[in-house]
């Protein structure tokens, strides 16, 4: 465990890939006890056998922009290992979204998932994590949440959303003993983002790099809370 590491179990979304799949190992490596969600059953099945000598691991199907889901998620993980005290909303889509193009339902799942995923992630851990003095929620936003790219503006908007998520509920949450961190990725080497264009010769971030973003982040002393991480290839 990390010196100041006071927390024992993490639920991360979107666990199964990517980011989130980087953010579940390094947990792991912590210490911790982690709770993987993710909604496609293969990819879980694929998870649970990648880390099978960990015991600390479990694993829930669950889609975050369905509220029943992501709250029964959480049931089972308090069932599972006593409370949940770090959420790392991490599940993202990035699709079709440039406005004049018209994709709606690209649209919709970006808002269902990006915005109100990650809201029904806060409401079903926050009340708990308020009455304990003691919790950390996580968001995984994007340097897509500081500046708009005119392919993606969609896509932006909803993690302008989620910065603006992350700050509201730091302001709500400060003196409580719950600490909010939103962490923003430039781009990194994951199937989300292997279609976007990028300077040849320039190296992406990878997954772990963003995972050690978090573990800074949820390993600080109980009195400072790191609201803002952004993190862009050099
Ligand atoms: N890659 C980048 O360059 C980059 C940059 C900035 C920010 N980000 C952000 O980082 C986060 C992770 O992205 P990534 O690059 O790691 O993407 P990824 O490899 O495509 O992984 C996305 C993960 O989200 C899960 N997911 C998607 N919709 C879900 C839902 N409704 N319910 C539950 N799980 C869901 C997927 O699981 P299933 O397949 O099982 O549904 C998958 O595990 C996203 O929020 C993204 O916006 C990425």
């Amino acid at each position: 465990m990390e010196k100041h590491l006071e927390y024992n179990t993490a639920l991360v979304t979107g666990a199964t890939s990517g980011i989130g799949k980087a953010i579940t190992k390094r947990l792991l490596q912590l210490g911790m006890n982690v709770v993987a969600v993710g909604r496609n059953e293969e990819k879980l099945e694929a998870l649970k056998s990648e880390f099978d000598h960990h015991t600390k691991l479990f694993v829930i199907q669950a889609n975050v922009s369905k509220q029943q889901e992501i709250e029964s998620a959480v049931k089972q993980a308090e069932t599972q290992f006593g409370s949940v005290d770090v959420l790392v909303n991490n599940a993202g889509k990035m699709g079709s979204s440039r406005i004049l193009e018209g994709e709606t339902s690209d649209w919709d799942d970006m808002i269902d998932i990006n915005i109100k995923g990650l809201l029904y992630g806060v409401d079903a851990v926050v009340g708990a994590m308020v009455n304990k003095q003691k919790g950390h929620i996580v968001n995984i936003c994007s340097d897509s949440g500081f500046e708009v790219i005119e392919r993606l503006s969609v896509y932006c908007a909803t993690k302008f959303s989620v910065r603006a998520i992350s700050i509201g509920l730091e302001k709500e949450l400060a003196n409580t003993g719950v600490r909010v961190s939103n962490i923003s990725p430039g781009m990194v080497e994951t199937g989300l983002s292997a279609n976007s264009p990028f300077e040849e010769n320039r190296k992406k971030l990878e997954p772990k790099d963003i995972a050690n973003a978090v573990a800074y982040a949820i390993s600080q002393p109980s009195y400072v809370n790191v609201n803002e991480i952004t993190v862009r290839p050099s």
